[in-house]
């Protein structure tokens, strides 16, 4: 059967001409990937660190480890240049999906609140939190999010082969009914792979997990909970 193009969509067509049906895709999700241009340097250190941090220092959740303590406050000046450049990043990637700076930004929002100040404070990008994660073999992460947080960001920094993170719908409802017909990946997962070096930053509301690891060496992650604060 031939598929009617969208003049073709509306049943009361006025006899002056064409009725186009406009279809929007809705409620998109932004998930930025990009390479860490320092990445050869920093692997070593950060993974020497953090293997020597995951021993006693660590929490074990019996289905991955991870760091206690803020890593920029013991992870060395290879953690401290490592979150400058994703808080710089996540910036840069909040700005170009809002076409304004950060402080316009926020401004705006503020305003909206009745809480702008009439003016442009300085706002940047800031870590709240910070840790690396280890998985060995069986290991995995549950679908969870990260409360309290403005953006996710996920940076692998060494691994067997290819990390792999699952991104799930984030619209609540969809579950709720199967019609039978998919009109927009409802309720798909979307699996993306990541290679040492590459960094993943999303909106914190977006639900994720880590399919089980079944390599032999380990895989290291670090995440950060970032914000935005006044300069
Ligand atoms: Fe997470």
């Amino acid at each position: 059967m031939p598929v009617p193009d969208a003049s073709e969509l509306n049943m009361e067509q006025p006899a002056d001409g064409a009725v186009k049906a406009t279809i929007s895709q809705m409620f998109s999700t932004p998930v930025a990937r990009i390479s860490f241009p320092g990445a050869g340097e920093v692997a070593a250190p950060l993974t020497e660190r953090i293997l020597m941090r995951s021993g006693a220092l660590s929490k074990d959740f019996g289905y991955k480890t991870e760091t206690a303590g803020e890593l920029t406050q013991w992870g060395g000046e290879p953690a401290v240049r490592l979150t400058r450049w994703v808080c710089a990043a996540a910036g840069r990637f909040v700005e170009s999906l809002t076409g304004q700076s950060l402080s316009e930004a926020f401004e705006r929002s503020a305003g909206r609140e009745g809480e702008g100040s009439g003016g442009e404070r300085q706002v940047r990008v800031a870590a709240s939190r910070s840790w690396a994660s280890v998985y060995r073999p069986g290991d995995r992460h549950e679908a969870h999010f990260h409360p309290n947080t403005a953006l996710s960001a996920v940076y692998y920094v060494a691994a067997p082969g290819l990390c792999e993170l699952h991104f799930l719908d984030p619209r609540p409802n969809v579950d709720y009914f199967d019609a039978g017909i998919s009109l927009a990946g409802d309720s798909h997962r979307t699996r993306v792979t990541c290679k040492p070096g590459e960094l993943i930053i999303f909106p914190g509301w977006l639900r994720h997990s880590v399919p089980v690891f079944h390599e032999e060496s380990a895989r290291i992650s670090i995440a950060w909970n970032l914000n935005y604060i006044l300069a």
